[in-house]
């Protein structure tokens, strides 16, 4: 049976709501070659939107590689998850797959292996090293393959911001860079999900990637778009929820898409017929006594001022730490202190910078942190 909230992982299907203008613009920009950034904080959605639009647009014309290089370290770890990416996603039969592989990696045959798992997905190991291959040859490798067969090729690559902690990271970028771009059959989506890095990468006029394409910030989805949804899921399995406690939802985790969706799945738990405000209140201690081993851990470490600068956001101070009053007020040391609280704590993604100011990302960490005893 489908769950009827599901979270963490990807969702497709009716799990899927809303982002109809994204996905207007990202099947655009695909059909059109356009290069895509697409950014978010984690598990707000990203991973799920570029699978719909995959599922739209793709054709016999049209390819859509998708490939989620997070567990990459280095230069020649990404060349390896990308060429097997590209080839296993252009072809349709291992066959054939088999026969371009030879074809545009042949010399790493001596290393090249693969093999058939019990469910026909095959694993390969394509052995590629700074030995073998340039670089520059793999990072062409899709515009080759799409002259090839006649096909346009879109590349997303999802948690992107990993190339920027790759050893030598500019000059692999710049290679990355010099190579795509005078790519007419295939073009890029780059995914990620930590906001600073990504920005570092794409905003930094001294960086290769800097106006490398059009750039999406995902929005979170609006609470007039999960309310009848969250209705109609409990309805599934006939409980009742009214649209007020569905919005009360939306506003508890501030419309975090995973947690809403992890949130009303813990309130339907609770519910016998008709969900009940005290039914969500037991559902989210449920969420926070999970997270706690996680938060804990996250905050442990924390130096006293570092914690005294969370405990002034949590008061509603979202700028201007600087000032005497504020400073003394919540012991932050001295306002030269300022900036640096804010960088560790903003790469530490416990705190966001946002329109207003700096506030705390997570916001299930500021519930717990609310009741943290100071
Ligand atoms: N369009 C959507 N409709 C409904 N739920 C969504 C949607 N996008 C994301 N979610 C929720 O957020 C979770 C994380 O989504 P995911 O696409 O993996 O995010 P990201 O790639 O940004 O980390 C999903 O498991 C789901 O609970
Ligand atoms: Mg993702």
């Amino acid at each position: 049976m489908a769950k009827e909230f599901i979270f963490g992982v990807a969702v497709s299907g009716e799990n899927f709501i809303g982002r109809e203008k994204e996905i207007h613009r990202l099947s655009s920009n695909f059909k059109n070659g356009i290069n895509t950034i697409l950014s978010s904080p984690r598990r707000w959605g990203k991973t799920s939107l570029i699978k719909k639009v995959k599922a739209i647009v793709e054709s016999d014309k049209l390819r859509v590689i998708y490939v989620d290089i997070f567990p990459c370290r280095s230069e020649y770890d990404f060349y390896n998850m990308f060429a097997e990416a590209v080839l296993k996603q252009t072809s349709s039969r291992f066959d054939e797959w088999k026969d371009i592989a030879y074809e545009f990696i042949s010399r790493l045959t001596p290393k090249f292996a693969f093999s058939v798992g019990p469910d026909s997905d095959y694993s390969v190991s394509l052995g590629i090293t700074s030995k073998t291959h340039s670089a520059e040859e793999v990072l062409q490798l899709p515009e080759r393959i799409a002259q090839k067969k006649g096909i346009q090729i879109v590349i997303c690559i999802d948690e992107f911001q990993q190339i920027g902690e790759f050893p030598d990271s500019v000059i692999v970028q710049k290679k990355m860079r010099s190579a795509w771009q005078h790519n007419s059959r295939v073009s890029y989506c780059l995914l990620g999900s930590r906001k600073h890095l990504m920005d570092e990468l794409f905003q930094k006029r001294s960086l290769p990637f800097y106006k490398f394409g059009d750039i999406i910030n995902l929005k979170l989805i609006p609470t007039e778009v999960w309310v009848p949804y969250i209705c109609k899921q409990f309805k599934k399995v006939d409980r009742v929820i009214s649209e007020e406690l569905a919005a009360e939802i939306c506003r508890i985790v501030e419309n975090h898409s995973s947690y809403v969706q992890q949130l009303a799945w813990l309130t339907l738990l609770e519910t016998e017929k008709v969900a009940t405000r005290e039914g969500v209140a037991r559902a989210l201690n449920e969420l926070l006594d999970e997270n706690t081993p996680l938060f804990t851990q996250q905050t442990e470490l924390l130096t006293t001022y570092q914690m005294n600068f969370l405990r002034a956001i949590l008061a509603g101070i979202h700028k201007e730490f600087g000032i005497a009053t504020v400073l003394s007020e919540y012991n932050l040391g001295s306002s030269s202190n300022i900036s640096r609280l804010r960088k560790s704590m903003v790469e530490k993604e416990l705190v966001e910078f946002r329109q207003e100011g700096y506030f705390i990302a997570d916001p299930i960490l500021k519930i717990w942190l609310e009741r943290q005893k100071w």
